[in-house]
């Protein structure tokens, strides 16, 4: 029992200090021509969501592969694509071709972040809990240790929720 509450809190830590992070500003805010990874990936939702899947990679009059084109695996395309659908149903503006180049609000980086948030605690953070647990011959506070430094490494929580990238772009 206590194995879970100590990883309870250091999980709970991990996600305060990273939705702090994400409060600040982004890498590229309001600088156009390009703005920076955080239009990038908005413009990967855009893509990904108005064009059909054999266009998401291809130079076209709807798709300038010159302004952030999709260089990404599929996966994270499927990634944007499924972003994309939740934007939508919020606002429309957010991945409408072409006009939403460059958007930004306080709105839209909210929905940003959260998604950011929820990549997070879905898939990198499990990954981590299941990593430190499966640790062989080790102490349960050796275990929560090890989760609270890779939860806590300044590199990852930077890059993804302050300058702008979702979790494990590295390892993508
Ligand atoms: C790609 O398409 C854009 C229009 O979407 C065009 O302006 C640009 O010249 C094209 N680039 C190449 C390399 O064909």
């Amino acid at each position: 029992m206590e194995k879970w509450s100590l990883m309870t809190i250091t999980v709970l830590l991990g996600l305060t200090v990273r939705w702090t992070v994400s409060l600040g500003s982004y890498s590229g805010a309001g600088k156009p021509p390009t703005y920076g990874d955080y239009e990038a990936q908005r413009h990967w939702q855009e893509v990904t969501y108005n064009l059909p899947i054999r266009q998401w990679y291809f130079n076209t009059s709807d798709n300038n592969l010159q302004y952030w084109g999709l260089d990404y695996p599929p996966l994270t395309a499927y990634h944007s694509f499924l972003c994309a659908y939740i934007a939508k149903l919020i606002n429309p503006d957010w991945i409408a071709l072409h006009t939403s180049r460059g958007y930004e609000s306080q709105p839209h980086k909210l929905f940003m972040r959260t998604t950011v948030f929820v990549a997070d605690l879905l898939i990198y953070i499990p990954a981590v809990i299941l990593y430190c647990f499966s640790l062989k011959e080790t102490s349960t506070k050796k275990k929560v240790s090890s989760a609270l430094c890779i939860l806590l490494y300044p590199g990852l929580i930077l890059i993804d929720h302050g300058h702008f990238q979702y979790p494990c772009s590295a390892v993508k």
